[in-house]
Formats: C-alpha cells, structure tokens, sequence
C-alpha cells in the first residue's frame, strides 16, 4: 500500500480479532514493524520502555488466560509486550547521554544543562509518577507501530484486555524493572474477520475538535 493515501492505509487498518494462522509475518517484515518503534518519539527522547518481541508458543500459551483467552494471543505471528522501565534514575540518564555523546560526536560537558534539565523534570519525580509517564511513553511506541503496520499492509490488535500483574509475574518483569504497559498482536487478518468489513465508528469533526 506504498502509494495509497495514508488516510486510505488508515481506513484499511482495524483491530483484528481472528488472525489466519496460515499466513505467517516474515522476519524481515517485523523488523520494520520494530524499527518503526525503534523511531518513536519519546519525551526527552529517553524511550522508557523496553518492548518484548514474544514468538514462543509456550510463552504465548501462558499469558493467554491472563489476556481473558483473547485468541489473537496464539493465533497472531508475534505478541508484542511493551514494558515500562520502573527503575529511571540518574544512571540510566547517564546512559542515555553517553548514547548522545557517541551518536553526535559530542563532549559531554555540552550536555551537562539538559542533564539538569532532566534530573528536574524526570528523575527527581517518584517512582510511581515515573511509571506512569513511561507508560505513556510506550503507547506513543504503540501508535506508531499502529501506524506503521498500516502503510506495509500488516495487522495488528493493540489490547489492554490483559491483567498487568499477571503478566508481570509470568514474564518475571518485576526482577528486571520493567511494567506491562500495553500489548499487541501481529500478523494477517483471517478473510473470516467480518470486522474488517465494518464502517469506522468514531466521531464527528465537530465533536472532536475545537477550533480556536
Ligand atoms: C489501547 C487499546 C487497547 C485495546 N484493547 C483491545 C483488546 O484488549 N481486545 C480487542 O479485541 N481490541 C482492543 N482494542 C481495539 C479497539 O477496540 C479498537 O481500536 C476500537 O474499537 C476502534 O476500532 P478500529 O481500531 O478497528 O478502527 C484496543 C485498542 C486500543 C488502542
């Protein structure tokens, strides 16, 4: 759908429901699923978030019934979990400013006022307030993977229909200071889906913008 309007990629694109499990996701078209999460926008660009990239039917088989039995769980190429990370503190900023030192051939000593700015504005938040806005983060992560997905003509369902602690615990995530956020599911639409046929609902211009 490279040439098609994007606004005609957007109307193709639906939350889908039954996958077919006979058309599988080539390897090479997930990496541009995961590259275009890769490219997201992150405040600060700090990318608090660590997506899990699950093909692996036994793990799949687990978090089913931890996802209400939603059957894109198995049935789907790829389950994507984005994870917050629960632990932002001053040496993952570091870490990030070594990345922008290397990236941009910079001194680090140029840096030394937006680490200020960041310590202030982020880290010195609580832990809670700091996963919520990581979370918030991964959804921006979600959106373009929506996005993208669309333009190479790949299905996705993006789902909170899961329980977070479940998830949590199955994928032992607590002990690597990450957080379910949200999840996905990728692959093809099954030509059963009877949803991919339904007008979208959503709307009217007037209700949902106001224009100053
Ligand atoms: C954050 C988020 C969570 C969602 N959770 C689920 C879910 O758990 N299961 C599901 O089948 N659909 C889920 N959906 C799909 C929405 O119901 C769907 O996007 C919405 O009804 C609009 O329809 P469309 O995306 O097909 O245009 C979710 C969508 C979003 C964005």
């Amino acid at each position: 759908m490279t040439n098609v309007d994007y606004l005609d990629q957007l109307k193709w694109r639906y939350a889908t429901k039954k996958f077919d499990t006979n058309k599988e996701l080539a390897e090479k078209d997930l990496e541009k699923l995961l590259e275009a999460i890769r490219l997201s926008a992150s405040s600060y660009g700090l990318q608090p978030y660590e997506v899990y990239v699950i093909k692996d039917e036994e793990t799949r088989k687990k978090l089913h019934p931890a996802a209400f039995q939603q059957p894109q769980i198995l049935d789907a190429s790829y389950l994507l979990v984005f994870t917050a990370i629960t632990k932002i503190d001053e040496a993952y900023l570091n870490d990030y400013i070594d990345n922008i030192v290397e990236t941009r051939n910079m001194k680090k000593e140029d840096l030394s006022g937006m680490k200020d700015i960041i310590m202030n504005a982020v880290i010195s938040q609580s832990d809670e307030n700091k996963t919520e806005w990581a979370k918030k983060q991964a959804y921006i992560a979600l959106g373009n993977l929506l996005s993208a997905a669309a333009h190479y003509q790949i299905d996705v369902c993006p789902m909170e229909g899961f329980d977070p602690s479940q998830f949590d615990d199955i994928l032992g995530l607590n002990q690597k200071n990450r957080a379910t956020a949200v999840i996905a599911t990728v692959g093809f639409r099954h030509k059963d889906d009877g949803l991919q046929h339904a007008d979208k609902v959503r709307k009217s211009k007037e209700e949902l913008f106001t224009r100053i």
